[in-house]
């Protein structure tokens, strides 16, 4: 089963960012991570990400075509984007929501997602590994 991971806007520049909130890793690491935990489960993760918000949602639209799931975390744009939402929005496939960092201990306005209705599963403030965890859970729900 192919998995669509989409990463958002500053995942590019992890490695700069706050390793106590996101990890330490760069988005590479992470990406070959993430392939390399679907290939345990055998699954094929398939990684993007974009600063750029429309990109993001064509991408949506791209793997509606072949994705069996999704896995989301579109940065800030989760917190006020609805075009990131009516495009997720569009998949039967199984959409986990992914932050690295804990956003329900963060600041007010981090602690409102505009995907935690559509999200099937919700994989928060585990790092890196939330990432496998999602793919877990994607793993299981596979026909
Ligand atoms: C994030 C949390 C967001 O609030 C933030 O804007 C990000 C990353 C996370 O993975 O913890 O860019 O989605």
């Amino acid at each position: 089963m192919r998995v669509a991971v989409l990463n958002g806007v500053n995942l590019d520049v992890l490695h700069r960012r706050d390793p106590a909130l996101y990890g330490g890793l760069s988005l590479q690491e992470l990406e070959g991570r993430i392939e390399a935990w679907a290939r345990e489960l055998e699954l094929q993760a398939e990684c993007r990400q974009t600063n750029s918000e429309g990109e993001y949602v064509t991408w949506c639209h791209d793997a509606l075509d072949w994705a069996g799931g999704v896995i989301a975390n579109p940065g800030a744009w989760s917190h006020y984007s609805y075009a990131i939402r009516d495009a997720l929005e569009l998949f039967d496939a199984p959409l986990v929501e992914v932050h690295l960092s804990d956003i329900t201990q963060r600041e007010r306005w981090r602690r409102q997602s505009v995907l935690e209705d559509i999200a099937a599963e919700r994989v928060i403030g585990k790092g890196p590994d939330g990432y496998r965890q999602a793919l877990e859970f994607l793993a299981q729900g596979r026909a």
